[in-house]
């Protein structure tokens, strides 16, 4: 069965909706935050909503090439979209820590990035997510070719060590954790069956049908 395909000249329109949609948890987060209903610590709430949503969009555009492969669903148009979203969310992660958590207090969050191996390791994936959203534009795919390719293979990386910071970020790994920590595992794991399971399914279709 194939999903129902979305007519070509709905498809820049359905980009934009997309990148609408997907800044709302961040409108909600700092609506929740300015009207006080973020009971508790609301800076560490605040702090880790923007993360999961950071992570919810790696996850997001890492599903994109297995969902073509598997089920036929092209949804490549939807990735740079999903991946810039990525990207927004965990510089706002970042912001929330940097201005709200360690209210700039430039020593301690040098610290922090030496020191707490969670920290470094979210801070190599920001860092690791710069070139990837810089290149993310038409001109530099078709200035850097082939290098592009092997530049934006960056995300697999990056996606690990969301994940791993995440769950080193917490005392006790909940379901949520691990649900993104496998989905992650899942979705580079597939990269490395990906060219047997393509080929096999090249060779099922090719094959004569008996009489
Ligand atoms: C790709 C990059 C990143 C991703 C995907 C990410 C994602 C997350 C997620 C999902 C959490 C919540 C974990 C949980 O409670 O379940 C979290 C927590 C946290 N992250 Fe990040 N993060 C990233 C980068 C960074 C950076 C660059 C910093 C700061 C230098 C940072 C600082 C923190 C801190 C301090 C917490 C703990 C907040 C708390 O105490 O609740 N993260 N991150």
């Amino acid at each position: 069965m194939r999903l129902p395909s979305l007519p070509r000249r709905y498809h820049a329109a359905s980009i934009w909706l997309l990148y609408a949609v997907g800044f709302v948890p961040a409108i909600w987060c700092f609506y929740l935050g300015a009207t006080g209903q973020l009971v508790g610590n609301p800076v560490k709430i605040f702090e880790h909503l923007l993360g999961e949503w950071a992570l919810r969009f790696l996850i997001l555009t890492l599903a994109i090439s297995p969902l073509r492969d598997l089920f036929g669903v092209n949804w490549i148009r939807y990735r740079r979209a999903l991946g810039l979203l990525a990207f927004w969310y965990v510089a706002m992660h970042f912001a929330a820590y940097m201005v709200l958590d360690k209210r700039l207090a430039f020593d301690v969050i040098v610290e922090d990035v030496i020191k707490r191996w969670f920290i470094t390791i979210g801070m190599a994936a920001l860092v690791l997510l710069i070139p990837l959203a810089l290149t993310s534009n038409q001109w530099s795919i078709r200035r850097l070719g082939p290098r592009w390719t092997k530049l934006h293979r960056l995300i697999y990386p990056i996606a690990a060590g969301g994940a791993l910071h995440s769950c080193l970020s917490v005392k006790v790994i909940g379901l949520e954790e691990m649900i993104h920590a496998g989905l992650v595992v899942v979705l580079i794991g597939w990269r490395l069956a990906r060219k047997r399971f393509l080929a096999w399914k090249r060779a099922a279709r090719d094959r004569p049908i008996p009489a």
